[in-house]
C-alpha cells in the first residue's frame, strides 16, 4: 500500500446480524476505534440494521454502507430499495456488483453499471467488486475478465465520477472458502487494474484509485496482503462479524503502511 491511500477496511456482514446483535458488534468496533482511526472503516450492515448501526456510529467517525441498491429513485419495484431510501437511512457507501449477487440474483456488468451511476448520481460511494472464477483462474482467463468487467460496468464514467468508485477486487475461489490469494497473486490483479485506470484515466486518477482487496482476509494474512503496493484496504465477509477480528486486520494493514 502507498501512502498516499489511507487503508479502507469494509466489513461486509452480508445475511448476518439481527438488529440488536447489528448494535452490539458497531458498538464494539466503535470502542475499538480510537486504535485504528488513522485508517476508514466502513460497517455493512444488513438494510434493516443501518440505520441502527449509523446511530451507534455517527459520533465516532465510521462508516456505513449497504450491499445493494436499484438504479431507480422510487416505483414500482417490490423489494428493491433506492440510492434515495440509502442516503436517508444514513449510508455514504453501497456495495454493487458483489459476486453473491452476479451468482444468486442474476446481477451483470449492465446492471453493475446502471447502479454505480445512480448511486453516483445520490452522492453515494461506490464499492463495486470485480473477480474471476477459479476455472477462468485455471484457464488463464482472470485479467481478461476484470478488464471485461471494468469495461463494461464502470470505465463508461466520466473521470470526476470514476474518482468516486471504490474497487474492491474478489476473486470468487477466495470467497468464503478460507483460500485467500497469496499477496503475489492479488499483487498482480491490483497492478493491472491501476494500469487500466491509468490507461482511462491518466495516472493522477490511477494513483488515487482505492482498490480493496477481499477473499478469506483474516488477521494472520492481512499484513502480508497489505504490504503489496497496489492493495489499499480490504472487504471482509466472515471476519468482519466479531469486533476484535475486524479490528484486528485494521490494525495489520496500519502496520503495513508504516513498515
Ligand atoms: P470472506 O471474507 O468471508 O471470504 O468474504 C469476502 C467477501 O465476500 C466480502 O465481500
Amino acid at each position: 500500500m502507498q501512502t498516499l491511500r489511507k487503508p479502507v477496511i469494509a466489513g461486509n456482514w452480508k445475511m448476518h446480524k439481527t438488529i440488536a446483535g447489528a448494535r452490539e458488534l458497531a458498538e464494539a468496533v466503535v470502542r475499538g476505534f480510537p486504535e485504528v482511526s488513522q485508517a476508514t472503516l466502513i460497517l455493512i450492515p444488513p438494510f434493516t440494521a443501518i440505520q441502527e448501526v449509523r446511530k451507534t456510529i455517527s459520533a465516532a467517525g465510521v462508516e456505513v454502507g449497504a450491499q445493494n441498491v436499484f438504479w431507480e429513485e422510487k416505483g414500482a419495484f417490490t423489494g428493491e430499495i433506492s440510492p434515495l431510501q440509502l442516503k436517508e437511512a444514513g449510508c455514504r457507501f453501497v456495495v454493487i456488483g458483489h459476486s453473491e449477487r452476479r451468482q444468486h440474483f442474476g446481477e451483470t456488468d449492465e446492471t453493475v453499471r446502471k447502479k454505480t451511476l445512480a448511486a453516483l448520481g445520490h452522492d453515494l460511494y461506490p464499492i463495486v467488486c470485480i473477480g474471476e472464477t477459479l476455472e477462468e483462474r485455471e484457464n488463464n482467463q482472470t485479467l481478461a475478465r476484470i478488464r471485461t468487467q471494468l469495461e463494461k460496468s464502470v470505465f463508461s464514467l466520466d473521470e470526476s465520477s470514476f474518482s468516486r468508485v471504490v474497487l474492491a477486487y474478489e476473486p470468487i475461489w477466495a470467497i468464503g472458502t478460507g483460500r485467500n490469494a497469496s499477496p503475489e497473486q492479488a499483487q498482480e490483479v491490483h497492478s493491472f487494474i491501476r494500469s487500466l485506470v491509468a490507461g482511462r484515466y491518466g495516472k493522477t486518477v490511477a494513483d488515487c484509485a482505492i482498490i480493496l482487496y477481499g477473499g478469506s482476509v483474516k488477521p494472520n494474512n492481512a499484513f502480508s496482503l497489505a504490504r503489496e503496493k497496489d492493495v489499499d484496504g480490504f472487504l471482509v465477509g466472515g471476519a468482519s462479524l466479531e469486533a476484535e477480528s475486524f479490528l484486528a486486520i485494521a490494525r495489520e494493514a496500519l502496520r503495513a503502511v508504516r513498515d
